[in-house]
């Protein structure tokens, strides 16, 4: 029989449905409530509210478990690669090896952008934030396929956006590298795999190749693949939103990359760089910063560190740190600031504070880090972390069409002034 939980509320008993996961979590359904009792919840920030039923990612914040369709992410990290999980987040299962090349194929067969694209991204300034450009050439892509205005379109033309989105988005983000330098842009290479084809846009000159370092290209893969989907979070919440209005795949997505782009979210992995940097110029306290972090009276706060769902330890960070260390060694590279946020975690782990608030790094407090020893420029961190999310982004998407799902639509609770006449 299933379960039922009872609220009682003003003399009166509502029986309220329970639904449960295949994981055994358990949800209150709320649905009915107003229509029977008049009454609604309230959850700032969805600290405590499911907004679907959803099954692509497991994410178990005590116990630091995080799937992909159930695959382990140490097990994909190691073993899978971007554009696999790719396939595995938005179609439900791994790809056989025959999948996965037709796959492959036909996204390297769609990563030019259309010429006319050239001139709205040269029109950006120079100094501007490859976030903001990013997020506003993927909605205006929308504009050069007509086709996809509609998400309830024949399955082949949905497909078919998904497969542009993610061939065009490195192209697109090497774009916005390249405008900042105010550099000509690079064309895409279809005898290049996706992480070589994005690297090499990114930094081959028309008067310069780029040699292609495979270590270079096996991080960046792995790094994407861990940042591929985080189930019900801002962006990827955002782009259901959006999308639950049947606004298109591509105004959903440019709404994921905005509100990825805050320093609360997907934003922090530039501002954890920026913060270490000026830990490093301040003269490396680490103790005087964790202190500033802790004064509520002081708005600085650790980047890279908390998250909303884990509270034990995020299973990311803990892949990315050792990667870290890995990455780094094989380059030959030496980077002081990897030292002050190993001290940093050390200090803050031990600290009272952190600990009673179940505080730890999450997955950005060292992916800068190993962007930067790719060579990466720092304001385009968080653009790699859109590229990553992309599948998540789209999957969510899909799954919330396909469920038909009705428009995202919170209610409130008003406190402001009530009824008064205008003077006069
Ligand atoms: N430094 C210092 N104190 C912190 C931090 C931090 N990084 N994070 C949380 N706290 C404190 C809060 O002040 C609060 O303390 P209080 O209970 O005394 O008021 C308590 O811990 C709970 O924090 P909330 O902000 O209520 O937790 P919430 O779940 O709303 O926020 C968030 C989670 C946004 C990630 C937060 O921890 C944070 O701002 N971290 C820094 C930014 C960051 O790294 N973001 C990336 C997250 S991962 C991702 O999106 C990819």
């Amino acid at each position: 029989m299933s379960k039922t939980a009872t609220l009682n509320f003003d003399g009166n008993q509502y029986e309220l449905p329970v639904v449960e996961g295949s994981e055994s979590e358990q949800a209150i359904d709320i649905a009915k409530l107003r229509g029977s009792s008049g009454l609604i919840t309230i959850d700032p920030g969805f600290k405590n509210t499911g907004s679907t039923q959803s099954a692509i990612t497991f994410l178990d914040g005590e116990k630091g478990i995080l799937r992909y369709r159930g695959y382990p992410i140490e097990q994909l990290a190691e073993k899978s690669t971007f554009l696999e999980v790719a396939y595995l987040l938005i179609k439900g299962e791994l790809p056989t090896a025959k999948e996965l090349e037709e796959y492959k194929d036909s996204i390297t067969h769609h990563t030019l952008v259309h010429e006319d694209m050239k001139q709205f991204a040269e029109a950006f300034p120079t100094k501007a934030h490859p976030m903001g450009v990013l997020s506003a050439m993927i909605s205006a892509m929308s504009t050069f396929y007509p086709e996809s205005y509609d998400p309830n379109r024949d399955t082949e033309s949905v497909d078919k956006t998904i497969i542009r989105l993610i061939a065009k988005l490195p192209t697109l983000a090497a774009w916005a590298h390249k405008n900042s330098l105010g550099h000509p842009i690079m064309y895409p290479k279809n005898k290049l795999n996706y992480c070589e084809n994005f690297l090499n846009m990114m930094f081959a000159m028309p008067t310069e190749d780029y040699e292609i370092d495979p270590v270079v290209v096996n991080a960046l893969d792995k790094l994407l693949i861990l940042h591929a989907d985080h189930e019900q979070n801002c962006s990827a919440s955002a782009v259901r939103l959006v999308g639950s209005s049947q606004s298109n795949l591509y105004s959903s997505i440019s709404a994921g990359v905005s509100a990825l782009w805050g320093p609360l979210h997907g934003g922090a992995n530039q501002a954890v760089i920026e913060m270490l940097e000026k830990i490093k110029e301040d003269g490396g306290d680490v103790e005087k910063w964790v202190n500033k972090a802790k004064d509520k009276n002081d708005t600085f706060r650790l980047m890279g560190f908390g998250h909303r769902v884990y509270k034990n330890f995020d299973p990311r960070a803990k892949i990315i740190k050792k990667a870290c260390d890995d990455i780094l060694s094989k380059l030959g590279v030496n980077d002081p600031v990897l030292d002050i946020a190993k001290k940093l975690e050390e200090t803050a782990l031990k600290d009272e504070y952190f600990v009673a608030r179940k505080l730890y790094p999450n997955v950005d407090f060292y992916s800068g880090i190993i962007y930067r020893a790719l060579g990466i420029p720092t304001e385009m961190f968080t653009v790699m972390f859109a590229i990553g999310r992309l599948p998540g982004w789209i999957a969510q998407w899909k799954e919330m069409v396909e469920n038909k799902e009705p428009i995202g639509r919170p209610r409130q609770v008003y406190v402001g002034s009530q009824e008064r006449q205008y003077p006069g």
